[in-house]
């Protein structure tokens, strides 16, 4: 199910040049699912007719004209009430100004009076306009009266001329949006604390192959991810259980199982697979073991190469997805250097996975012994959801509600 899915979405579209793109916008929205009405100012139907947006929502369009012509107040009343999102795009200085102050003197700034509904602002206008102080006072206010604002941008004005001021395109727009409301559901779920009586594994850090008493085989991997999936987790209310093949400082509430190669984090990892109800495989976890681990340290033989036969480890995730009871959630990482998706959805059908954390390591700001990571959350049923670069610790609290949203659908 996508984002938009039955969403009542109103865009009140006001005077600048860039309504036209509304067209789009409302085009694109429709193709995501959702259901559009609109309503436009005066100025607005000066660059695009309502007309064209009623064409293309499949509704009439709320005007002044068609407000004041129903002679009934309550349009605007009802039209709020539909609304489950407004975006304001284009939005000029104009309107923002009226709506920082609260006028409702036309039927979209009654509209946006009248409803509870999140709004979104996409301000367009001049780039000398946009950094004056009157406006930025009112964007201010807006920001504390809880509007959301996606751009405006830098690039070629109708000025003729490169600024900051020009609309988001509607493409950006319809997934920016989406990534706003996920931040929103994800502060929700932490107030509401939705893992109370659940049970999590989350593995973590590097294992270590033995190659001799003395020597093993491993990776660069910090283990911070998992420590902080963990962390987020017990703050959603879980009981949690770390087996981390790397020691970190941890919240106490947190049980850690500290274990060396992939063979013992898989057996401690189904014994706690037997009572939890989420695995979370954030270990980086060695594909291959050395055939025969040596009793004594292997000495230099005089020879130049020194050759090590290796084995497969068991996968430890496949394991655990195979053997998902129902109910179980379990989650995987694939760390990518390429096609990205693709790779994330093929390993989440192998690994019988609800959701793979994909990351591509190549990536600024994604990969190992890094605070932070910038991922795509991948699931069979939903779109893929993409999380901006930002804090490992933060990046957790969003799988973590992405999981908690998994066991109860
Ligand atoms: N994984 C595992 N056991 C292994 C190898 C990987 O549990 N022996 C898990 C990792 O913990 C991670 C996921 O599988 O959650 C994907 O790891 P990744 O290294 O991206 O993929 P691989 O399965 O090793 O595939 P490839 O290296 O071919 O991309």
């Amino acid at each position: 199910m996508t984002f938009y899915q039955d969403k009542n979405v109103l865009l009140a579209v006001t005077g600048g040049v860039a309504a036209y793109k509304a067209a789009e916008l409302t085009r694109l929205l429709i193709k995501a699912k959702a259901n559009v009405k609109v309503v436009m100012t005066d100025a607005a139907q000066e660059f695009i007719p309502a007309k064209t947006l009623a064409v293309l929502s499949t509704h009439p369009v709320l005007t002044d004209a068609s407000w004041q012509g129903a002679g009934s107040e309550v349009d605007h009343v009802r039209l709020a009430k539909w609304a489950d999102l407004i975006v304001l795009a284009p939005l000029t200085a104009n309107t923002l100004a009226k709506l920082a102050l609260g006028l409702a003197d036309n039927a979209l700034t009654a509209t946006i009076m009248a409803s509870t509904a999140r709004k979104i602002a996409v301000p367009a206008m001049n780039d000398a306009m946009w950094s004056n102080p009157a406006v930025q006072r009112n964007v201010d206010q807006l920001k504390k009266d809880d509007f959301d604002f996606i751009g405006p941008t830098s690039g070629f004005l109708a000025e003729g001329y490169e600024a900051k001021g020009r609309m988001v395109e509607p493409a950006e727009i319809v997934t920016a949006i989406t990534d706003l409301a996920w931040d929103g559901f994800q502060d929700a779920i932490f107030e509401e604390k939705p893992l109370v009586g659940k049970k999590i594994v989350v593995t973590a850090g590097g294992t270590r192959e033995p190659i001799d008493p003395v020597r093993y085989l491993t990776n660069k991997s910090s283990g911070k991810m998992g420590y902080a999936l963990a962390e987020a987790a017990r703050a959603a209310g879980a009981t949690v259980t770390l087996v981390a093949a790397t020691s970190r400082p941890v919240n106490p509430a947190i049980r850690v199982n500290l274990v060396g190669d992939t063979r013992e984090m898989l057996a401690a990892v189904q014994k706690e697979m037997a009572v939890a109800d989420v695995y979370i495989g954030a270990a980086a976890v060695s594909d291959f073991r050395v055939a025969e681990v040596s009793e004594h340290k292997v000495k230099k033989r005089g020879d130049e190469h020194m050759i090590l036969d290796l084995v497969q480890n068991p996968d430890i995730l496949k394991t655990v997805g195979e053997a998902k009871k129902p109910g179980q959630v379990v989650v995987g990482f694939a760390a990518e250097t390429e096609n990205l998706i693709e790779n994330a959805q093929a390993k989440l059908v192998k690994k019988h996975a609800d959701l793979i954390v994909a990351n591509n390591v190549l990536e600024a700001g994604a990969g190992f012994n890094k605070d932070t990571n910038k991922v795509t959350l991948v699931t069979a049923d939903q779109d893929p959801i993409r999380v901006a670069a930002k804090l490992k610790t933060e990046v957790a609290e969003d799988i973590i509600a992405l999981v908690a949203d998994l066991l109860t659908s």
